[in-house]
């Protein structure tokens, strides 16, 4: 019997939304209520490195080891990608009798991060971006990156944009079975190589609401949420598109700025409000301005997830400028890491 261990590797990096999905239309599918975009981060940077392998000596159920520790599989996002996975194999396996029945076998993962999981930054879209393409590729699944997006947005919705490199679009969809809501490549990395991104991390404390049920809460109690997803999504994606497009660096901060700005209202505006920015977080928002109103531009711009901790996009030739004006803040302000911060390149 054929009891070769099959495996395989792969890295996805984190990305960080410059218009932000916030609200499900759909719990189950991880259907979003608007359009997104996002920044893949370098894969040197920020990233998991994920190994799947499987076997027909393998006893047991599947597993997952994250950063060493034994992890939970058994919700249902994680259950829907694992599902979706093996049924992609289990037709080429029905296709073509040579293949080796893996899909059959057990499946264990082994999954790390290159940053603390406890910073507060979002690892679930590197973590389930990395989780599918290091399955696929055992798989041999012959599936583009967008149709493999598919299956990541149902582990996490933010995670089905880590499957591509540089500037991300993920298209909200029409279809109720969400077979249209899938991640595309607006732009390659290489296409504006200038990009930069400095993590802050500002707290290392988890997020005190959950992105699920603050999208909850949100949808169900915001009335500004409903001008959003109407008004400012939509022009603030078109928006975006054009800047990317022509590299407009002025633009792209404007609107990243101002879509950071917008979720946050909409998470204030609920009932009961949240806050995930805290007043450090603020004070790098004075920073950033402070920054641009120096240097007579806009050379740097800010945008928070749901949590305090600040990304600031800049362009390598404003570097000494915006690295220089965080240096004595990152080395004095509490609430700042400096052995935090990185500097990141887009992927
Ligand atoms: O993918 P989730 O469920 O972790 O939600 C991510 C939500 C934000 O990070 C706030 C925005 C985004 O588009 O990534």
């Amino acid at each position: 019997a054929d009891t070769k261990v099959y495996r395989a590797s792969t890295t996805a990096p984190v990305n960080i939304a410059v218009v932000k999905y916030w609200g499900k239309r759909d719990a189950k599918l991880n259907l979003p209520t608007n359009s997104s975009l996002s920044v893949t981060l370098s894969q040197n940077d920020l990233r998991t490195l994920t190994t799947a392998s499987c076997s027909s000596s393998y006893t047991g159920d599947d597993s997952l080891l994250l950063n060493g520790e034994p992890s939970d599989i058994s919700g249902a996002r994680t259950q829907a990608c694992f599902r979706e996975l093996r049924a992609r194999r289990a037709a080429l396996e029905a296709a073509d009798d040579s293949l080796p029945k893996l899909s059959t076998f057990p499946l264990r993962i082994v999954s790390e991060n290159n940053f603390p999981t406890a910073a507060g930054l979002a690892s679930s879209a590197a973590g389930f971006a990395a989780l599918v393409q290091a399955i696929a590729n055992l798989y041999e699944l012959p599936d583009s990156p967008s149709e493999l997006s598919l299956i990541a947005r149902q582990g996490s919705g933010s995670a089905c944009r880590s499957l591509f490199g540089g500037y991300v679009a993920w298209r909200m969809g029409e279809k109720e079975d969400g077979s249209d809501s899938m991640a595309d490549l607006v732009a390659p990395a290489s296409h504006w190589p200038s990009m930069r991104a400095l993590i802050l991390v500002v707290s290392a404390a988890k997020k005190g609401v959950s992105s699920t049920s603050g999208m909850q809460q949100t949808v169900a109690t915001s009335g500004l949420f409903k001008e959003r997803i109407a008004n400012v999504v939509p022009a603030n994606m078109a928006l975006m598109e054009d800047a990317i497009k022509n590299r407009n660096f002025p633009q792209f901060a404007e609107v990243t700025m101002r879509d950071s700005n917008s979720f946050h209202a909409t998470c204030a505006d609920t009932y009961p409000p949240i806050f995930y920015m805290n007043d450090v977080s603020k004070a790098a928002i004075r920073a950033v301005e402070a920054i641009n109103a120096q240097a007579g531009k806009t050379v740097a711009a800010y945008t928070f997830d749901a949590g305090p901790n600040c990304v600031v996009y800049y362009q390598e030739e404003d570097a000494a400028t915006v690295l220089g004006a965080f240096a004595p803040i990152l080395a004095t302000a509490e609430g700042w890491k400096a052995a935090s911060a990185a500097n990141n390149t887009v992927k």
